[in-house]
């Protein structure tokens, strides 16, 4: 192995004008080159695993194209070579134009990558076919969910999404409707699904937090005098996503229940981030999903799976569900190879959810005193940070791309900027995003 010092690159940075500048970066770095049976190959992009950990990988791209010839002295093909992890690749944004680090992922908890034992427990499931219901690691799942939220059964699905099209379409008739509090994904992002799929449509609730109270859920259920509108199902959220992953406390959640036993009225929770919900608020899922009639959850958010949901419920209506999952053609067959890591997931998930909570206040203070008015940290109540650039002048979409040159990547939602905390994102990675916000919001225009 040699050791040798190379200087970051100069990096581009984007000011308020629109023009480009070179800054020249005053780090020296000690880069540690390994043998050339680590490097990448010749005239291509190749990624490499770093290290054992979680951490999936470094990304080593070589900076040129197919038509390019390789740098052929030792020195290139060392640069080229992989960077261990205790550099810190987020950190370095470019190294003699060879290396392109990882950006910061905000944009989701679902851009987790699978660790080491989900990896590990996939290579080793035991498939069957889903379709046919011998999938034995499916099974395992299903049931293992089931248990754990007191269900009598469970199906495990693709997205969230599907769940939710699944549950709206088994509870709700063509022509009837489904009271949800406004912003919530079923009355929004799956909208039209819904009207496609099942031919229905949506009361939306004005509610503060995105949380209805029982209150509010009575009255929007008192029957129509003409005795047209019909509503088939209330839905709630928890966590409430849009409105910035609030949380809804389980006795509300019974006030709601009553209000929908005195209608006679199914209620269904979209608990895609049940367990964030849950850890913050210290109230088991399995109370939780005894309120509802069905509940939905996320493996592939907060849980850190790589893909998955899971609806549970009765076992009549986990039978329809799965009518219904298999003609919206959600049979996938050897699933088990997924399931395992969910099985995983569902294990090491929740304990650690904490952290993203800890780690999602944090973000808020620092970017509330980096950019005060933004937003509110005590609004914080789980992973879910949402911050108004617009408020301070700065248009979120441009607050989006500078975060981006910058290395902070975030999404952009009901016209604020919003930022989610996860397994792969660590507390280090926070307080480099606080680091990085305010040139990201002077090269947006503030300042
Ligand atoms: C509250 C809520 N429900 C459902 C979904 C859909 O989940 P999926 O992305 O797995 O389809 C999401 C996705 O963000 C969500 O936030």
């Amino acid at each position: 192995m040699t050791q040798i010092h190379a200087m970051a690159a100069p990096k581009a940075s984007r000011k308020a004008g629109g023009h480009t500048s070179i800054r020249p970066s005053p780090i020296t770095i000690t880069l540690a080159v390994r043998t050339p049976t680590s490097m990448c190959g010749e005239n291509q992009r190749t990624t490499h695993r770093a290290d054992s950990s979680h951490r999936p990988f470094h990304h080593c791209r070589t900076a040129t194209s197919p038509n390019t010839p390789a740098p052929t002295s030792s020195t290139a093909n060392s640069i080229r070579a992989v960077l261990p992890g205790p550099l810190g690749s987020k950190t370095a944004h470019s190294i003699l134009g060879f290396v392109t680090s990882e950006p910061i992922d905000l944009r989701s908890d679902t851009v987790t990558r699978p660790d080491e034992r989900m990896r590990r427990a996939m290579y080793e499931a035991e498939v069957g076919d889903d379709w046919y219901g011998d999938d034995p690691t499916v099974n395992r799942l299903q049931e293992r969910c089931a248990e754990l939220v007191g269900k009598e059964a469970a199906i495990y699905v693709p997205t969230g999404t599907l769940a939710n099209e699944i549950a709206l379409h088994v509870f709700v008739r063509p022509g009837h409707l489904v009271l949800a509090p406004a912003g919530s994904h079923v009355s929004g992002t799956e909208v039209s699904t819904a009207a496609m799929l099942s031919g229905i449509a949506f009361v939306e609730l004005d509610a503060p937090r995105g949380q209805p109270t029982a209150e509010l859920v009575a009255e929007a259920l008192r029957p129509d005098p003409y005795d047209v509108a019909a509503v088939d199902l209330v839905s709630v959220e928890n966590t409430h996503n849009v409105a910035g992953g609030t949380v809804m406390a389980v006795d509300e959640l019974r006030g709601v229940r009553k209000s929908c036993d005195e209608a006679a009225v199914p209620l269904y929770v979209d608990g895609a981030r049940i367990f964030n919900a849950s850890i913050a608020s210290g109230t088991p899922v399995g109370e939780y999903a005894a309120e509802a009639d069905a509940l939905m959850f996320c493996l592939s958010k907060g849980l850190g799976a790589p893909i998955g949901s899971v609806l549970c419920g009765e076992t009549e209506f986990i039978r329809e569900a799965r009518r219904a999952k298999i003609l919206f053609g959600g049979a996938w067959r050897q699933a088990g190879v997924l399931a395992a890591a969910g099985l995983v997931a569902l294990e090491e998930g929740p304990d650690r959810l904490q952290e993203d909570h800890a780690n999602a206040r944090r973000l808020a203070e620092g970017i509330a005193e980096a950019s005060p008015g933004t937003l509110d940290p005590s609004a914080v109540e789980t992973n879910i940070v949402y911050v108004d650039t617009a408020s301070v002048g700065v248009d979120p979409w441009d607050a989006r791309d500078r975060l981006k040159d910058e290395g902070v990547l975030c999404s952009v939602l009901g016209g604020k900027v919003r930022m989610l905390t996860h397994r792969d994102a660590t507390a280090d990675d926070v307080e480099e995003t606080i680091r990085r916000w305010p040139a990201a919001m002077s090269a947006a225009g503030m300042g």
